[in-house]
């Protein structure tokens, strides 16, 4: 693991779109995984940015998204879906059928996890996944327990990652209970993997991360440790515990 220490959430999210820009730039077929959260929030804002200043071309790149709560639409302001065009697809120009984000709605759950899974093969796989960090060591939404084979899948959110979450909500009663989100062993298929942690309240997980480098199912994000080409850019609030002397 490759770790890049950022001074604060801006410069983490400024590292982590050069990082972006320049993969989008150098390659004429590029698959993006991305994620959802406060943590890519600027990040996407400087690609909007970048793009209204350099016109950038994003057409050759197909995005994944890695997950969308069960039981909320496009048009609910809640979904993963909304979040993606509202933050970034609607301000950049890139054709909407090459961006994807797992179904919440659909009537047979299995069935769409292993549509999307399928469609992410056909693909040809991910080149650069984007992380967040749950403060419970998940990814996507690879909760504590989660086997490291796992594909797409339905989870079933754990009340931490609920609470998490309420933020985004009305109440915390309004968040779903389950999700579909690309397992362990799709993330882990991606060629590179780009994980952004900033925040005190991520420094527990991030420490453990960096510290421990067992395999362990109860913290997913120790997972990473079998992926060979993964960049942690992390800043100084959520680097404060790891002493790395
Ligand atoms: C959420 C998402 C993850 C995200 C993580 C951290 O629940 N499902 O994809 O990376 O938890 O979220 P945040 O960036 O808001 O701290």
């Amino acid at each position: 693991m490759k770790l890049i220490t950022a001074t604060n959430y801006s410069d983490m999210s400024r590292i982590a779109t050069e990082i972006i820009l320049k993969r989008i730039k150098s390659s004429d077929k590029l698959t993006l995984g991305l994620a959802t959260g406060s943590t890519p929030i600027e990040t996407y804002q400087y690609m909007i940015e970048d793009y209204q200043q350099n016109k950038t071309d994003y057409h050759h790149v197909t995005t994944f998204n890695l997950d969308e709560y069960v039981g909320v639409g496009p048009t609910d302001r809640t979904s993963y879906y909304y979040f993606m065009k509202s933050k970034l697809f609607d301000h950049i120009h890139i054709p909407r059928e090459q961006t994807h984000i797992p179904n919440g709605l659909a009537n047979n759950l299995e069935d769409e996890c292993s549509y999307y899974e399928n469609k992410i093969k056909n693909q040809g796989g991910i080149d650069l996944q984007l992380l967040g960090l749950g403060s419970n060591g998940h990814i996507g939404f690879n909760e504590p327990g989660t086997n490291f084979d796992i594909k797409t899948h339905v989870e079933q959110l754990t009340e931490a990652t609920r609470s998490a979450n309420a933020r985004f909500f009305d109440s915390l009663e309004e968040v779903p209970t389950h999700a579909i989100t690309m397992g362990i062993s799709t993330i882990l298929q991606s060629n590179e993997i780009l994980l952004l942690v900033s925040g005190e309240k991520k420094s527990s997980a991030l420490t453990k991360l960096l510290k421990d480098t067992k395999l362990d199912p109860s913290f997913p994000a120790s997972s990473l440790h079998n992926h060979p080409n993964v960049t942690i850019v992390a800043d100084q609030e959520a680097l404060q515990y790891a002493n790395l002397t």
